[in-house]
């Protein structure tokens, strides 16, 4: 019998260990805001800053080398999937893309969400899904046994969208309490507008809800937010609000989401935002997006040093080089 050398002898390997399980977030499902707590917020946010400073300095370490990490988006996605796919990269992780559109996986066979999930999971070590059914990412979860990590459920949820835009706030104006915040545009089909509302009510925060009446915040949502005692004001008109507000949150008509083309015909170009409103606005305030827009703000905007939206997208990626590490247990 023909002996043979092993293969190799682990010389080199990473170790599997968690270097902190109990960050509140090593093997979780990331799925919905409502499961963070002010506490793991702050911790979370923490790490992003030393993710910033770690691009900044070396652009890449090997923290999560031996790790792969599915993306598997069922919508179109620019900024969600390749900020997941470069944070993988950065902290030396490996990355399974299904991102050019199922359509090239066997879902385009007729694969079911749950098989899908369960033969990525053999391949990797977390799983991100976005998907345009509400709950998706939930039944995803309880048939992985790794960790999924939620990138926009259809109009349900869009939990790492959350997390980088308080980031942002957080890390342009310096605080979220006492803060007034409008959101502006698509609120009843806006999933990044539903998780951010969510987030914000564990701060102690005014907000302002802006929308056409067909786009208004769902009732639910709007109960939760009433509920937690948090001041609530709504308006159709946008200059009700310019002249106080610290955050204008805007967000696009989700034109996907509309059975009636006409009704979306109607409401599509109602906010427009200009430099003459953005005269109004406070000197020290900040308009966001989660991008992409489709005329809401005007590109002469950008100009303005208020425009944080493009520093916004930035901020994504080092939310989830966070959340990865956290989620592995490597933070
Ligand atoms: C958003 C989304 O997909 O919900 N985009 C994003 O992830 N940054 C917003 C949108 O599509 O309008």
């Amino acid at each position: 019998m023909v002996t043979r050398p092993r293969l190799f002898q682990f010389d080199g390997a990473v170790s599997r260990e968690p270097v902190n399980p109990h960050n509140g977030f090593y093997m979780q499902d990331i799925l919905s805001v409502s499961q963070f707590n002010r506490e793991n917020l702050a911790y979370l946010f923490d790490v992003a800053e030393e993710m910033r400073e770690l691009i900044r300095r070396v652009g890449a370490c090997d923290l999560l080398k031996g790790y792969v990490m599915a993306c598997v988006f069922y919508e179109p996605s620019t900024r969600t999937s390749s900020s997941f796919i470069a944070a993988m990269e950065r902290l030396g992780g490996a990355v399974i893309p299904i991102t050019q559109g199922v359509q090239f996986s066997s879902v385009a066979k007729g694969e079911s969400l749950p098989d899908t999930i369960k033969t990525l999971e053999q391949y990797s070590d977390v799983i991100v899904l976005r998907h345009p059914e509400v709950g998706a990412a939930k039944i995803a979860a309880d048939v992985a046994e790794v960790p999924v990590i939620n990138a926009g459920d259809g109009i349900g949820e869009h939990p790492t969208q959350a997390l980088l835009d308080l980031f942002t706030i957080k890390e342009e104006l310096g605080r979220i309490d006492s803060l007034h915040i409008a959101m502006v545009g698509d609120l009843r089909f806006g999933r990044t507008v539903h998780s951010l509302t969510k987030l914000l009510t564990m701060y102690d925060v005014r907000l302002s809800f802006v929308s056409p009446e067909i786009l208004r915040l769902p009732l639910d949502l709007m109960n939760e937010v009433r509920g937690k005692g948090i001041p609530v004001y709504e308006t159709y008109d946008v200059a009700d609000v310019i002249e106080d507000v610290d955050v204008l949150y805007v967000t696009r008509v989700q034109k996907e989401r509309f059975t009636d083309l006409n009704a979306y015909e109607q409401v599509k170009n109602y906010y427009v935002i200009t430099p003459e409103l953005m005269k109004r606005a406070k000197e020290r305030m900040i308009v966001m997006h989660p991008l992409p827009r489709v005329g809401e703000i005007d590109p002469a905007v950008d100009q303005d040093p208020r425009a944080a939206y493009f520093r916004q997208v930035g901020n994504g990626l080092y939310i989830r080089m966070a959340l990865l590490a956290a989620v592995l247990g490597k933070a």
